[in-house]
């Protein structure tokens, strides 16, 4: 949280919330100080931290910064100082207008399959590191043949060509990956340095092949493996779950897929913690707080809602269909970010919470 020139706080967007104050934060670099710090920011008020941090401010690339994660990890990088280029397929951010610094943050259109401008454009900004959240990420519509050569080109050759082209200026590379990548069998919690990947579905295949493209390609990345991912900037199950319960008394949600959700803003700090060490590997990362089904996630988001709706627990089986299989034991362990000295994300309950608040639900 470096101390900002006049010039650079008034392009700090006010926040919809109206009056502005500027607060001197000390230990800015502490968990307590550095969460004030990136709240005040978020809303628009001016923050002026002090404490120490070891290194310098990074210049950090962001792909992926129209959907939900991109869109987190952007704030909280420049809300700790440093400068974050986010990049993305649209023309012009197309993410949500909340006043909060991504939206008029450096911004850089880029169709990552397409090799030469991936290697140009990350040439051109010479980041110290790249934070790769774009992916095709529909699930089901992955599976259908006519979609699949897309889903590849995306989620495989963009992933490589960022990794090739991170390579060539020697920058740390943060890919996000999935618990998809394993087959969901059995009851222990998916390890991070699991190496028995069995992917059920296409999705699943082609987020395996990007993190092969990554470690088969760079010695400084990180792969961090996430679930059931819920943001302010995009579609997402407790979304759904809410406006369908505007108009429904009850809904079936299935109850034998276990796992834990993931709150992009939640995610995004630890994701910047990392990205400025060299602790290298694989991780996972998903909220706190024990694991959980889908019905348990539907239920907690009606009752933070204050909505009274009833969920209906059904297997798979019973619930019907999808065109992607979706593993049943999607349980990651997480304890290697502790043994790393990363500080583990808040419990989901908490998140879920905070997020129907953030997000106007
Ligand atoms: N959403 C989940 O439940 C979930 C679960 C596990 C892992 N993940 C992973 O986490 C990461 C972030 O997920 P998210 O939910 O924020 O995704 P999202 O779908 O909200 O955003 C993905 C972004 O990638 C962009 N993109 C797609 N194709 C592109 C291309 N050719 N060039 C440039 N940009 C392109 C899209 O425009 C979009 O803005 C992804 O890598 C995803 O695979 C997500």
């Amino acid at each position: 949280m470096r101390e900002r020139s006049k010039e650079q706080w008034d392009k700090v967007p006010v926040h919809r919330q109206g009056i502005e104050i500027r607060v001197f934060v000390t230990g800015a670099t502490g968990q307590l100080g550095y969460d004030c710090a990136r709240e005040l920011i978020r809303r628009g008020h001016e923050a002026i931290g002090s404490g120490s941090r070891a290194g310098d401010d990074m210049k950090i690339f962001v792909t992926g910064v129209g959907g939900q994660l991109g869109h987190d990890v952007v704030n909280d990088a420049i809300g700790r100082g440093h400068e974050a280029v986010g990049s993305d397929i649209a023309e012009h951010y197309s993410g949500v207008s909340d006043g909060s610094a991504v939206v008029t943050a450096p911004y850089v259109q880029l169709d990552i399959t397409d090799r030469a401008a991936v290697a140009a454009t990350i040439e051109k900004i010479k980041p110290d590191a790249i934070i790769h959240c774009a992916a095709w990420t529909a699930v089901d519509a992955a599976e259908d043949e006519e979609n699949k050569a897309k889903v590849h080109a995306i989620n495989v050759d963009g992933t490589r060509y960022i990794a090739e082209a991170a390579k060539s200026i020697d920058a740390k590379m943060l890919y996000l990956s999935t618990d998809y990548v394993f087959d969901g069998k059995g009851e222990r919690p998916w390890q991070p340095d699991d190496k028995n990947y069995a992917p059920l579905n296409y999705y699943g295949q082609t987020k395996l092949e990007g993190e092969l493209a990554v470690s088969g390609t760079l010695d400084k990345f990180f792969i961090v493996r996430i679930a059931w991912v819920f943001g302010l900037n995009g579609k997402n199950f407790i979304k759904t779950m809410i406006n369908v319960g505007k108009t429904h008394d009850a809904v079936r949600v299935v109850d034998d897929q276990i796992g834990t959700p993931t709150y992009t803003f939640d995610l995004a700090r630890l994701l910047v913690d990392m990205i400025e060490t060299e602790k290298y590997g694989y991780y996972h990362a998903t909220n706190e707080g024990g694991y959980i089904s889908w019905a348990d996630l539907a239920e907690e988001s009606y009752r933070a809602a204050g909505m009274n709706v009833k969920v209906n627990r059904v297997t798979t089986a019973e619930y019907g269909l999808s065109k992607a299989a979706r593993p049943e034991n999607s349980r990651l362990d997480k304890s290697k970010l502790v043994g790393c000295g990363f500080t583990p994300l808040p419990d989901w309950k908490d998140a879920v919470k905070r997020y129907i608040a953030e997000a106007q639900l």
